[in-house]
Order: structure tokens, then C-alpha cells, then sequence
């Protein structure tokens, strides 16, 4: 039986995936600590892109104060393109797509990555973390710069060759801190109602297609990232989310990606609400924007259940680190050999960088990790 996920996938500006499951953008703390890419992340990219419609990067940060992790690939400088477009051409030299993810941390940064050592963010309230470095708020001639840098590295993006950019609004960055209540209590235009928290990611998406019509062409991809609830009160609700989602669908995107942690999980405010965030936002998108649903899918079975409800694109994170050969192993009809979990003797057979196996073999709970190969 033919799976829904191998069918090829066509957006709205006539540019096809060859099947329907894309690379998760996933930090890789590899790049040097200017920002360049490293022959590393190519060789890491390399042996994952020749099965998936798409590859998302790794998270780029587009000015200097936006970084959010060590070994961040950077895309907030010319000199940087070179690498970029090493990377781009080597994702789509194995047949995938490339997408370049483009983000500005704000008050998640580590402090000390920053050049004065001080986070920024819509407004000067703390992340609920303990120790968390209370923010400086931005002026808003900060935030008309930051939405420019957006526009730039979109304009990087396209000389590199990447065929797309996505906006990262998602997992508690600064595009998500302008939408959240909890972090954004400004009471200019960028702050207040619904609407006016919309206000900052409407801008980076307006000022990211404005420099592909200037830079680019039609064939380019923009993409939006979003987290659907926050934890925090006053945090983001499914509420505000869907308004937001009404409006996305109104805007000049390629695709809306749903970050969640798991496909099937109900609201992070009310246990009681077990309703996927993912399909509910399906739900009311219907076909306007084609939705990438994410989240704890391992198995071929796990990623046709959850295109069930009609999601059209789904990527697979940490189960493409695990097993980089996904795709060509279901083509093949070797379903049975697809890894789920990984040993810690694997760094070399799967090609990762030395410090995303550290994160990796590091942190608990994160991926299945088998202490040897024969344990
Ligand atoms: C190592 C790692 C790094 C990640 N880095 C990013 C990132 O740069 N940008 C992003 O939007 N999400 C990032 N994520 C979240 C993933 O894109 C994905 O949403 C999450 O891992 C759930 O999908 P999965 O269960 O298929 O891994 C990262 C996840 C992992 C495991």
C-alpha cells in the first residue's frame, strides 16, 4: 500500500517536496563561534538529505545580540554566506529542499554570547527560570532594526541558494516573547490586545517578503514557526493562538509549523483539554495554509495516524538524528530496520557533531539512548 508521506507535496507557488516529511530544525551547537558553518554540520546535513522533502535548518540568528545557543549557525553577517551557501547547496545536492530557519532569541539568550552581556526583549520581564537575567526592553527604534536584520538575512538566504527561510515564532524566542502576554507589556503599537501583540511578527513577515520580491523570486519559500500555548499566566492561550492562526492564513506564507512536543498533545494550561493543539489548528486552517505537524512521531505508523486528520506535512526531529536513512529505508520496504533509538557508541555511524552528541549522550530523557550497542 502506497503511504500517504511518500506522495509529493506542492505549494502554492508551484514548488514540489518529493514526499511529505521534512528535517525538524534542530540546534546543532557546531557552527564556530562566529557563526560560520563547519564542515561537521555539512557532513551531519549531508548523509540526512537525500530521503526528505525538506531540510529546516538549524536555528540562524540574524543580529549579533539575537544569539541563543553555542555553536549557533549565524546568518547576521555577508562573510557569513560562503558557509550558507555551502550548506544550502550541499542539502539540495541530495535531492531535499533547503530551508533556512532565522530567528532572534531575545530574553533566552545566555547572557554571555551576548556583545554586552545584556539580553533584550519586548519588555523588561524576567523569564520564569530560575536565575533568568531580566531583559532590557527594546526602543523602538531597536525593533524597526531587528525587523530589518530579518529582511537581511532572508537576503542572505537567497544568495546563499537556500530555496526558502523559516521565521521562527516559536519555543519562547523574541518573535514569540512580542506575542506573549506574559513577556510583552508594552502599551505602544507593539503591545496590548491580541491584535497589537501581532503587530512585531507581522512586521518581520511583511519586511522577509518584501526582500524576496526585491532579492528573490516567486520560487522562494517563507515559512512561519509558532508555539500554540504558553505555561505561564498570563501566557498565550489556544485562543489568542487561533485569532493569530486567522491572520496567518490572511499572510503571504508558504506553510504554518506547529512546535510541540508531541503530535497528540492536549493544552499545556488545562489537563483537562486533550484536544491535539496540532489538529485543532488544522482544524480551523482547513486549506488555506498547509500546516507541518511535528512531535514525538518515530515510526512510519506514528507519521500516517497523524496525517489522519488531514495535516499535509509532517517533520520528524530527534528520529532523524537516530535514523538518517527514514525515508529510504520505507521506500526500500526495510521498515523493520528503521533505528528509534540510539547507543552511545553511534556518534560515528551516524555522523553527528562532537557537541550535539554531547547534548545528546548528556541530557536525560532527551533521546532514547541504549547505553551500548548490545546492552
Ligand atoms: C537537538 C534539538 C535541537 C532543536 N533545535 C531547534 C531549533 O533550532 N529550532 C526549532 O524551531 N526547534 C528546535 N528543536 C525542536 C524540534 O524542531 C522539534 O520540534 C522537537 O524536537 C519535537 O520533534 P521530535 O519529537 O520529532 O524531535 C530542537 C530539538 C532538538 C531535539
Amino acid at each position: 500500500m502506497t503511504k500517504k508521506f511518500l506522495e509529493s507535496f506542492t505549494f502554492k507557488n508551484g514548488i514540489t517536496l518529493k514526499n511529505r516529511v521534512l528535517m525538524a530544525p534542530m540546534t546543532n551547537f557546531s557552527s564556530k563561534d562566529n557563526g560560520e558553518v563547519t564542515d561537521e554540520e555539512i557532513e551531519y546535513y549531508r548523509v540526512r538529505s537525500g530521503g526528505v522533502g525538506a531540510v529546516l535548518t538549524a536555528v540562524a540568528n540574524v543580529t549579533d545580540d539575537g544569539k541563543g545557543f553555542h555553536g549557533e549557525i549565524g546568518a547576521h553577517r555577508d562573510d557569513l554566506i560562503p558557509g550558507l551557501k555551502k550548506l544550502a547547496h550541499t542539502i539540495k545536492g541530495e535531492g531535499a529542499k533547503a530551508i533556512l530557519q532565522i530567528f532572534h532569541a531575545g530574553r533566552m539568550s545566555p547572557p554571555e554570547l551576548l556583545p554586552d552581556n545584556q539580553t533584550v526583549s519586548a519588555s523588561a520581564v524576567a523569564p520564569v527560570r530560575e536565575g533568568a537575567m531580566t531583559p532590557r526592553e527594546l526602543t523602538n527604534d531597536e525593533i524597526e532594526t531587528i525587523i530589518k536584520a530579518f529582511g537581511d538575512a532572508t537576503r542572505r538566504a537567497i544568495e546563499a541558494g537556500f530555496d526558502g527561510v523559516e521565521i521562527h515564532g516559536a519555543n519562547t524566542y523574541l518573535i514569540q516573547q512580542f506575542f506573549s502576554p506574559h513577556s510583552n507589556r508594552r502599551e505602544d503599537k507593539w503591545g496590548g490586545s491580541v491584535e497589537k501583540r501581532m503587530t512585531f511578527p507581522l512586521a518581520v513577515i511583511d519586511e522577509v517578503n518584501k526582500t524576496v520580491k526585491a532579492f528573490g523570486d516567486e520560487s522562494f519559500i517563507v515559512g512561519y514557526r509558532l508555539s500554540p500555548e504558553e505555561r505561564e499566566e498570563p501566557g498565550i492561550t489556544m485562543e489568542d493562538t487561533l485569532t493569530f492562526t486567522d491572520r496567518l492564513a490572511q499572510e503571504d506564507l508558504h506553510y504554518l509549523h506547529v512546535s510541540v512536543q508531541d503530535f497528540h498533545q492536549g493544552s499545556m494550561r488545562d489537563d483537562s483539554d486533550t484536544a491535539s493543539r496540532v489538529q485543532l489548528i488544522q482544524d480551523r486552517v482547513g486549506d488555506k495554509l498547509p500546516i507541518i505537524g511535528v512531535g514525538s512521531l518515530h515510526t512510519p505508523d506514528d507519521v500516517e495516524k497523524a496525517m489522519e486528520g488531514g495535516v499535509p506535512l509532517i517533520a520528524l526531529g530527534r528520529e532523524i538524528i537516530v535514523e538518517p536513512q527514514w525515508i529510504q529505508k520505507v521506500e526500500a520496504g526495510r521498515e523493520s530496520e528503521i533505528r528509534t533509538s540510539l547507543s552511545v557508541d553511534d556518534r560515528e555511524t551516524l555522523t553527528v557533531p562532537e557537541p550535539l552528541w554531547q547534548a545528546i549522550v548528556n541530557t536525560k530523557g532527551w533521546f532514547p539512548v541504549k547505553e551500548h550497542q548490545n546492552a
